[in-house]
């Protein structure tokens, strides 16, 4: 979602600032642009569609001087994708400009205090009301940081903001409330951003910002301060592992490839240091002090729901934990929730940022429930606010997909049920130790079956890429996979796909059945084989064409049969994911989409 740039030091800040910009494409834009002060003046540059027309219109104009800038990247809320909607917006008195992530809920009720006052507004945005809501403010306060604190003191919402005002060329403002924001902090320079590797080439040295925090920066210092009441906030400046390189494509075409092929590297990642040396124990030191849960609730949107569906079965079998799993949009608003005791709330989120699972953990934790957090981008905020964090260790994910964050949260629910079980002594060390040596030789596995992987799916794409609907079907833990894998067909080639549980077609979606309608079918070698088979068939005798992901000596009579590596039991999921990964991957590419950033889809969704 939105992307913000702020950036004060000694080099040409608006280069500077679009190029950091470029580093946030992944989270998905319609608009873009840039403001700095030059001769007196703040200058604005804004242009619809990727920053590629933006760039241009940079060109066009005289090269900009500034050392301090700021720029945007806008996925459209209020307003429809135009040059008008795009960000900063300047003030009526064109003192100041600003740039916005999140949503101003009250900005209707602001809004018509400021026509009352003689305000015009020039856009559909709830910034533009913001902006000037700051510059009334400034009318009765002329310190314009006291005014920018007054004037979100009344903002009701979530925001991540930037500010640039006119007469203090080489400062910007910034703000956080439920909404990504880090200060980067370098060397005779000073950067804020939505997210880290907007500033990575400079500085690793980062500040997470608490809701409720803003900070006033300069190439030479910086303060932070709470929004309320305007008092110093002594922070913590922390240093980022990963590189630059974790964030760049190192000669894949797209981002989304690279990921599915680091999936092997991740999970030997997320199982770093969590394995005892006699490699028969799981070691979950977060989750030490903490009582095993009787009962687990897992909330999540997306492909981390998917994961955590996928979960229960290793958390019910392993561990003996009942789970249920709630989509984060539907559990926030739900009128009464239930917890019994000893219940645990398990929040899965690989940016930490998704505005619905954030507003589904803060209830949990007002209904009293403990609230354990699983992410992938460190100090984000449900990381912050869960009450122990497991952190999946998978990287910067850049593509808009999510594909090795995934892979990695399975790979930490797999520790988890581990885990538990032993805690409960219902897991033994020997059944532990067999668990573990599946785990480990999974990374082997997939580096030597990937490139053949990706090879079929590109074979497979070209035959079915012209169809206009597909089924996935899966049953056990494979229906959490079906679910998964007609996702990832949807978001990247805009194919209608549906994911069912095999069982249940005959119910109902078997009518859509004909011979332009494919099946995607995950048929593997274990016990439920013979009742799969016997779904492909319904489905074959409606005309239906069926791909079927399966194993080595599997008997089945279909159009494709696509053979992946055994691995018993469900950490065959391991293998079965990066398959539907690279067809939904190869479909799109074949289709000419834009891969790493599908149309009207964001990478962190930070607005409800
Ligand atoms: C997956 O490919 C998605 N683009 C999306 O479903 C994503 O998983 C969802 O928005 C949740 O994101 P999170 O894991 O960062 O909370």
């Amino acid at each position: 979602m939105c992307g913000i740039v702020g950036y004060s030091g000694h080099r040409p800040a608006v280069a500077l600032v679009v190029e950091a910009l470029h580093r946030l494409e992944y989270r998905g834009y319609d608009s873009a642009g840039v403001a700095c002060v030059q001769q007196g003046s703040l200058c604005v540059s804004k242009a619809q569609g990727k920053l590629t027309q933006l760039e241009q219109l940079l060109s066009q104009e005289a090269p900009s001087t500034a050392t301090t800038a700021m720029g945007h990247t806008r996925w459209a809320t209020h307003g429809a994708p135009a040059v008008r909607n795009a960000h900063p917006h300047l003030s009526n008195d064109k003192s100041l400009a600003l740039v916005h992530n999140g949503i101003i809920e009250n900005y209707l009720e602001i809004k018509n205090e400021l026509l009352a006052k003689g305000y015009s507004f020039y856009s559909d945005t709830d910034t533009e009301v913001l902006v000037n809501l700051i510059q009334e403010c400034h009318k009765q306060e002329p310190d314009i940081e006291k005014a920018f604190a007054m004037a979100l003191n009344k903002a009701h919402g979530a925001y991540a903001v930037c500010l640039m005002d006119k007469d203090q060329p080489d400062v910007f403002y910034a703000a956080r409330m439920s909404a990504p924001l880090i200060l980067g902090v370098g060397t005779g320079e000073n950067f804020v951003a939505s997210d880290i590797p907007a500033f990575l080439p400079y500085t690793r040295k980062v500040v997470f910002l608490e809701d409720g925090e803003m900070v006033r920066a300069t190439s030479s210092s910086y303060e932070v301060r709470k929004i309320a009441d305007l008092s110093h906030v002594d922070v913590s400046v922390q240093t980022i592992e990963w590189d630059v390189q974790a964030a760049q494509k190192s000669g894949y075409r797209h981002f989304m490839l690279k990921e599915i092929f680091e999936q092997p590297k991740v999970i030997q990642d997320a199982m770093s240091g969590r394995i005892s040396a006699s490699k028969d124990e799981i070691l979950l030191p977060e989750l030490d002090a903490l009582p095993v849960p009787g009962r687990l609730t897992i909330v999540a949107c997306g492909t981390s729901s998917h994961a955590g569906l996928w979960g229960r079965h290793l958390l019910e079998s392993v561990a003996g934990i009942g789970v249920q799993v709630e989509i984060a949009s539907e559990y926030r608003y739900k009128e009464t929730l239930i917890f019994q005791p000893g219940e645990m709330v398990l929040v899965i989120s690989q940016s930490g940022e998704t505005a619905d699972t954030l507003a589904a953990l803060r209830r949990a934790r007002e209904c009293g429930a403990t609230v354990l957090g699983l992410c992938n981008v460190v100090g984000s905020s449900i990381a912050r606010e869960a009450h122990s964090v497991l952190y999946t260790q998978a990287g910067p994910e850049i593509s808009v997909a999510s594909t090795k964050a995934m892979c990695s949260q399975m790979l930490l629910l797999t520790l988890m049920a581990l885990y538990w079980g032993q805690r409960k002594g219902i897991l033994s060390s020997e059944k532990c130790a067999e668990y573990v040596q599946s785990l480990l030789s999974l990374p082997e596995i997939l580096e030597n079956s990937l490139h053949d992987m990706h090879d079929t799916a590109k074979r497979l794409a070209r035959k079915y890429a012209q169809a206009k609907n597909f089924f996935y079907l899966g049953r056990g833990h494979c229906f959490s996979l079906a679910l998964e894998g007609a996702l990832k067909l949807k978001e990247l080639s805009y194919i209608h796909a549906e994911g069912y549980a095999s069982g249940e077609m005959k119910h109902g979606p078997i009518a859509l059945i004909d011979s332009s309608f494919p099946t995607f079918a995950i048929c593997l070698n274990d016990a439920l084989l013979p009742k799969v088979k016997s779904n492909v068939v319904e489905v074959q005798a409606r005309q239906g064409h069926v791909i079927a992901l399966t194993n080595k000596g599997v008997d089945l009579a279909v159009d494709d049969a696509w053979i992946i590596p055994e691995v018993p039991g469900v950490l065959a999921a391991y293998v079965v994911l990066p398959a539907l990964q690279l067809f939904s991957y190869e479909v799109a590419d074949y289709l000419g989409k834009d891969v790493d950033q599908p149309r009207n889809l964001a990478k962190s969704v930070t607005v409800e």
